[in-house]
C-alpha cells in the first residue's frame, strides 16, 4: 500500500469537478482517507512548487494555485502514485490522452484542474505541508 497526495486545484473547483475527480479515484479502486478544503497561501504555494521556482511559468503557477480555494487530499493503494498520475493525465492538452482527467475536462497547461505527487518521496513531502500541523 502506498499514499498518494491529490489536489482539485482552484479551476477544478470552480467548475464543480471535485466530486467526479473524487468517483474516477474511487472507482479505480483507491482509498480516500483525509481531505480537506483551504484557500493556498503564497508561502504554502511557493513550498509546494518549490522544483519549478526557476521556471518561467513559476509566477503565474503562484497566482492561479493561490486564487481561489482547492481540495487537498491523501488517498491509499497500491502503487497509488504512479497510479493516479495515469488517471490524471499529461499537463500538455496535446498529449492528455482522452478517458484521463486532463484528456477529458482540461484544455491549457497551467489551469489543469488537478495535482498528484508524483512519487513515493513527494507524497511525503506534500501531505506533511498541507496535513503536517493537523
Ligand atoms: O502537474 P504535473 O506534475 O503534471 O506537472 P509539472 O510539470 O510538475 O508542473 C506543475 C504545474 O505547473 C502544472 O500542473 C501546471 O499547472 C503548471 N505548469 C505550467 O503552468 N506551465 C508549464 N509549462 C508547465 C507546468
Ligand atoms: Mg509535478
Amino acid at each position: 500500500m502506498e499514499r498518494a497526495f491529490v489536489m482539485v486545484k482552484p479551476d477544478g473547483m470552480q467548475r464543480k469537478l471535485a466530486g467526479e475527480i473524487i468517483l474516477r479515484l474511487e472507482r479505480k479502486g483507491l482509498n480516500l482517507q483525509m481531505a480537506k478544503v483551504l484557500h493556498i497561501s503564497p508561502d504554502l504555494a511557493q513550498k509546494h512548487y518549490v522544483e519549478h521556482r526557476e521556471k518561467p511559468f513559476f509566477s503565474e503557477l503562484i497566482a492561479y494555485i493561490t486564487s481561489s480555494p482547492v481540495l487537498a487530499m491523501t488517498w491509499s493503494g497500491e502503487d497509488a502514485n504512479a497510479l493516479i498520475r495515469q488517471l490524471v493525465g499529461h499537463r500538455n492538452p496535446l498529449q492528455a490522452m482522452p478517458g484521463t482527467i486532463r484528456g477529458d475536462y482540461a484544455h491549457e497547461t497551467t489551469e489543469n484542474l488537478v495535482h498528484a505527487s508524483d512519487s513515493a518521496t513527494a507524497e511525503e513531502r506534500e501531505i506533511q505541508l498541507f496535513f503536517g500541523g493537523d
